[in-house]
């Protein structure tokens, strides 16, 4: 019996244009690395299809170039939760006839029952991927069919998400179509490319077409773009991108993950730059609803938490935060004039789609604060308010969630009609970002991740806007160094999380003018069970072992109270030989529920 490999995201390209196909495929897989690594795999057509593929990290893989001739390829690289990471289970999967080859990002629902009716009519199945069906359904439609009515007649029996580059041997072109996960087409100089990302041809193009949802896209010498849905070929508008490959490169950083916490200071600047008039749009349909839910996951939900204390505290205004994982429980209670607010950096995130779908279902508006041009969430969204961080490459969010900060505080300061106030405020603290991502401050922080990089448990505590800031902290550790980290609001400490403070634990103490003397008095009770204590925040106190000092910003803490513990996630990781831009079991997007 056949079990579920569950693949929650994994990157994928597709070529066809004049070049040795198996470098722009190989190269632009290296830039998707980071949406999967436990393997990879590429097929090229000469016409005949080559295959290679292996498990691994793509630059542990060793792809004999000189055997994937050709002009036209597909390439996978692929992360799993479980089942196996063996060679077999690797994309490009090929059809009983060895003649199609498809790659896969997504899950297909019912493999199962199209497996038991492939295997009826005779088919053999070699994985225990879900997506071996699709080239097996294309072979045999094509006994009766040409390429591109097979593919249309087997992706109407898929069900499930998926983001598919398929070619046929002998056939130069790639077909491409996408349902609930992401694709976009790169269009060259007689030269096309399909990704689930931008980096991974933004070397050869900076010309860009974000594909609908339904859309199948056919790449050979021309391109043709139809809906499935629609049934009928559509036009979709080229856009061009504004950033290029250096801002998708590591420079010379060791890692994405410093490279990205050390740009906060052009990213913030980028996400005020903007948004003006959408902000202020945004603030009257906030002002206007009867009802204000903030929905994201993870770092996302967190700054969702952290906006809710500024529009209480600056707008008088009370949002619902829900993660979007658990929204369907709040369903009955959306409305017409509720107000969804959608925070996302990938704006493909599964669990925050399936929210925003049944927000709209139910006549509710929609604003996305969103990082990536062109992502499905912005397609879903009566208003979009972009993040404009650039690229993020590392797994972790660090300057993305920076950016969430800075477009939710702009927004809770404009619901209050003190918009200019809360971007001087914000512009403000550009300087101080510029100071605590500098290498003297690095280095700094690095004394304190040498002293605590072997503990068991590290604890984190704030009151009031430093409670989100408590649990992203915790997240960033937890991700990245496996170190065990929780966050906690400093009140609930005596409530049962002190039972676990022990001689030398290390416990962070957020502070700021607003919470010192509550916070003080919570660091006191955690030092007297001998707890190793780190403050953060504005002043120094005798209490504290290692302190941080961070500058009193208001509304505006959250930004500037992250970063150092993103510097100190990041070394505790080096120090304790994990990889940061690559952390176990995780990966960037998370494109299936
Ligand atoms: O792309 P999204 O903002 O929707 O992603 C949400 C989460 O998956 C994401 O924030 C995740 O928690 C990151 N690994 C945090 O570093």
């Amino acid at each position: 019996m056949p079990y579920k490999v569950l693949i929650l995201v994994c990157g994928i390209i597709g070529y066809t244009g004049n070049k040795k196909a198996s470098k722009v495929v190989l190269k632009g897989l290296m830039t998707l690395e980071y949406r999967g690594y436990d393997s990879a795999g590429i097929v090229t057509l000469d016409p005949k299809i080559r295959i290679q593929k292996n498990v691994g990290k793509i630059n542990q893989i060793d792809f004999d170039m000189e055997k994937l001739p050709g002009n036209v390829g597909i390439g996978h690289t692929r992360w799993a939760t479980h089942g196996g990471v063996t060679k077999e289970n690797c994309h490009p999967h090929i059809s009983n006839n060895g003649k199609i080859a498809v790659v896969h990002n997504g899950i297909i629902e019912n493999y199962q029952e199209l497996r038991t009716f492939l295997e009826a009519k005779g088919f053999v199945f070699n994985t225990q991927t879900d997506t071996e069906v699709i080239p097996n359904l294309i072979e045999m439609y094509m006994k009766e069919n040409d390429f591109l009515d097979a593919v249309k007649k087997s992706i109407k029996m898929l069900e499930g998400s998926y983001a598919l580059a398929i070619v046929c041997e002998g056939l130069e072109k790639v077909i491409a179509v996408r349902k609930d996960s992401p694709l976009v087409v790169g269009v060259g100089d007689e030269e096309f490319f399909v990704a689930s990302d931008v980096p991974a041809f933004i070397e050869h193009t900076k010309k860009v077409i974000y594909l609908h949802e339904n859309d199948l896209v056919i790449i050979n010498k021309k391109l043709k773009i139809f809906n499935l849905k629609e049934d009928r070929e559509v036009e979709r508008p080229v856009h061009n991108i504004d950033w290029d490959m250096e801002q998708a490169k590591k420079g010379n950083f060791e890692h994405f993950m410093l490279k990205e916490i050390a740009e906060q200071t052009e990213s913030i600047k980028k996400s005020l730059r903007n948004n003006t008039k959408e902000i202020e749009r945004v603030s009257w349909m906030i002002n206007d609803a009867r009802k204000v839910y903030l929905i994201g996951c993870g770092s996302s939900y967190h700054a969702c938490l952290s906006a809710s204390y500024k529009f209480s505290s600056l707008a008088k205004k009370h949002l619902d935060v829900v993660l979007a994982s658990e929204f369907s429980n709040y369903r009955d209670l959306i409305e017409q004039d509720s107000l969804v607010i959608a925070v996302s950096q990938s704006g493909e995130t599964a669990d925050i789609l399936e929210a925003v779908k049944s927000a709209k279902e139910k006549g509710a508006k929609v604003v996305s604060i969103v990082n990536v041009t062109g992502s499905s969430l912005t397609r879903e969204s009566d208003e979009l308010l972009m993040m404009n961080s650039g690229p993020e490459i590392s797994v972790l969010s660090t300057k993305t969630y920076t950016s969430q900060l800075v477009v939710l505080t702009l927004l809770a300061y404009a619901t209050a009609g003190r918009y200019d106030e809360g971007k001087a405020k914000i512009k403000d603290l550009i300087n101080y970002v510029y100071y605590i991502t500098s290498a003297n401050a690095r280095d700094y922080i690095r004394k304190l991740s040498e002293k605590i990089k072997d503990s068991e448990h590290i604890y984190l505590i704030g009151r009031g806007l430093q409670y989100p800031t408590a649990l992203e902290a915790a997240l960033k550790i937890k991700e990245v160094s496996y170190i065990h980290a929780e966050g906690f609001a400093g009140g609930e400490l005596k409530h049962g999380a002190i039972a676990m403070i022990e001689k030398g634990t290390p416990c962070i103490v957020f502070t700021s003018d607003l919470t010192e003397k509550e916070m003080v008095g919570n660091a006191s009770e955690l030092k007297a069970r001998g707890a190793y204590i780190i403050g953060i925040g504005p002043r120094n106190n005798d209490l504290f072992d290692f302190f941080i000092k961070v500058m009193q910003a208001d509304e505006a803490n959250s930004i500037c109270q992250i970063i150092p513990i993103q510097i100190l996630a990041y070394q505790l990781a080096l120090l304790r030989g994990c990889d940061p831009d690559r952390p176990r079991n995780l990966a960037k997007s998370v494109t299936v529920k």
